[in-house]
């Protein structure tokens, strides 16, 4: 290595997240072209089924869904706002976004936008931007599917969905939970880079009213979890 490069590398700060996080945007950069191919819909169909349904989407709503990845979940919403209302994707992966795009082009779809950014800016100064171009939007549901059990501060970023969803909107959370150490956890963790053992829908019980969770998809690895926004709470 270079003397001046090597001195470079040695005068900028260490950041152990801003690294995991470039570290992940290169790992789904690279995996997007496959992406469709290694974790087909048809995979994760009864979960993100059950996880559409659970979000008692309207017409004319509006929907956010992290990490939106390649867009596989679109045609679910489609299935309850026909069009209407909006879907806002947020992903930090520019190519699985350029994915997401070609589907959103090539189904003529015109009530979806698209954000390349860090799930940890999800939160009110984020929605009080989003509105500058968009008056008058409120969160009506969000949906984090497959992505609490990658993301950092995974409790912090629960908040931050609570923070912009309306009072009483619905938050669906999809993801694996496997606690007892195994190969398949292994593998998982491996495809996936996050943690399988997060006690996710024990924190989301805690934090959210009516909350229900079914864990019986993908032979009881995963489970979609849900649940509304205490009243109290404002937006
Ligand atoms: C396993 S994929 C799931 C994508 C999609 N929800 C699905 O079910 O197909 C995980 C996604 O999380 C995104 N991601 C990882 N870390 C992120 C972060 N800090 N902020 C936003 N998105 C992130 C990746 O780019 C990737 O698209």
């Amino acid at each position: 290595m270079k003397r001046e490069k090597l001195e470079k590398l040695k005068k900028k700060p260490m950041d152990k997240n801003t690294d995991r996080i470039a570290l992940s945007r290169n790992y789904y950069n690279k995996l997007s072209r496959f992406f469709d191919y290694i974790s087909p819909d048809s995979y994760y169909r009864k979960a993100r089924k059950a996880a559409v349904s659970s979000l008692d989407l309207q017409e004319g709503q509006t929907v956010l869904n992290v990490p939106v990845g390649t867009g596989q979940i679109f045609k679910y919403f489609q299935g309850y706002l026909h069009g209407t209302g909006q879907i806002i994707g947020v992903d930090l992966s520019e190519d699985m976004l350029s994915e997401a795009f070609e589907k959103i082009a090539s189904n003529g779809y015109s009530n979806i936008s698209l954000e390349e950014r860090d799930v940890a800016e999800i939160n009110t100064a984020w929605l009080e931007d989003f509105r500058k171009n968009n008056p008058d939007t409120q969160i009506d549901a969000i949906l984090c599917d497959l992505g609490l059990s990658g993301f950092e501060d995974w409790e912090q970023v629960i908040q931050n969905f609570l923070s912009v969803l309306k009072p009483e909107g619905r938050l669906v959370v999809m993801d694996w939970e496997l606690p007892e150490p195994s190969l398949r956890g292994e593998f998982i963790k491996w495809i996936g880079g996050g943690e399988v053992d997060r006690p996710i829908p024990s924190y989301l019980s805690t934090q959210l009213e009516q909350f229900e969770v079914d864990h019986s998809f993908n032979r009881g690895g995963v489970f979609v979890a849900s649940g509304i926004k205490p009243s109290g709470m404002g937006s």
